[in-house]
């Protein structure tokens, strides 16, 4: 059983957790993920580390309560235990070579860029980090991106908290002003349409890109299927070719396209899940 040792709300929607996994955070590394199931009867879902302790022997995950599962989580509480915690899976955020990167996370996106810049932070890697936001109410760790990121810049959709801006432009900003040549690597990490419009814009001043994709999957080894894309024209799986990428060979309109496939059945899923007892109620 996996313990869980601290949890705390970032926002109405965001949980961050540490969960005792010894075998997972002796050789955990940035840019990986581990997955888990709540109980014996639960789904596997994947969860990036947002760190880990190799000391303490915990890792750390920054989740969304966005469906069944993660809503199942969220109840648990400090001293509770998840049943399964399996990892490090991927591979880990590439380094070698690189100076200077702009990081650009969107919404919960900037959960999964966080364990990314930590790690490129350790190993002397300028960051500069965009972090947009729907709204002020989603905004989440811009004291932990301050500490550990040359600049940050936060930005809302709606312009009730930093500046009034999507990701896409202020990284164009930043590349104008900057130059094409300044960041050595920029990294995405968003919703699909998000990486597939940084992509067209770093395209057009070729700077090499990477993001982080969070295709659906099944059994996290490379086995079912589950979260294949497309890259460069070839299949590939996120759960053991990724999840990072070349953002220029991804083809996104093909994952555009099967994101919306189970949308019918999570809606089902995504039934109500009671507070008080754990229970769960389907919607019709
Ligand atoms: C490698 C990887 C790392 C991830 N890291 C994080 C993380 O650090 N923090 C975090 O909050 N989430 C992360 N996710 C997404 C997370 O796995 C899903 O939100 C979770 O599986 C949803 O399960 P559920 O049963 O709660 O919701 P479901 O009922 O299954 O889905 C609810 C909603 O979430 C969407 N969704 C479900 N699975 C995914 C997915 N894989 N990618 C994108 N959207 C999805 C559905 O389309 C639906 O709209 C990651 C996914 C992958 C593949
Ligand atoms: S999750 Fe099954 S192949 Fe990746």
């Amino acid at each position: 059983m996996y313990k869980i040792v601290n949890k705390r709300a970032l926002n109405k929607d965001m949980t961050w957790m540490e969960i005792e996994a010894p075998y997972v955070a002796r050789s955990a590394k940035p840019g990986q993920f581990i997955i888990l199931r709540t109980d014996e009867y639960g789904e596997r879902i994947p969860l990036t580390m947002a760190g880990y302790n190799r000391e303490a022997g915990t890792v750390t995950i920054i989740f969304q309560a966005i469906g069944r599962t993660t809503m199942l989580l969220n109840q648990l509480e400090e001293g509770d235990s998840l049943v399964d915690v399996v990892g490090p899976l991927g591979k880990p955020t590439h380094m070698e070579g690189l100076k200077r990167v702009c990081v650009v996370g969107g919404g919960t996106g900037n959960a999964l860029a966080y364990g990314l810049v930590k790690g490129l932070h350790a190993n002397g890697i300028e960051v500069d980090m965009v972090a947009g936001f729907k709204n002020k109410d989603l905004v989440i760790l811009e004291d932990e991106f301050k500490a550990i990121s040359k600049n940050v810049y936060m930005l809302t959709d709606d312009g009730s908290y930093g500046e009034k801006m999507f990701t896409t432009v202020k990284m164009e900003e930043l590349i104008e002003k900057n130059g094409k040549d300044y960041y050595d690597e920029i990294i995405v990490v968003g919703p699909p349409i998000m990486m597939k419009f940084c992509c067209q814009i770093t395209k057009k001043y070729d700077i090499p890109t990477v993001v982080s994709l969070t295709a659906y999957m099944v059994d996290g080894t490379g086995m079912c299927g589950g979260c294949r894309v497309i890259v460069g024209g070839e299949n590939k799986f996120v759960c053991v070719d990724g999840p990072e990428f070349d953002g220029q060979l991804v083809d996104w309109d093909e994952i555009i396209k099967r994101n919306g496939f189970y949308k019918e059945q999570e809606a089902h899923d995504a039934a109500h899940v009671c507070r008080l007892t754990g229970g769960v109620r389907y919607n019709d």
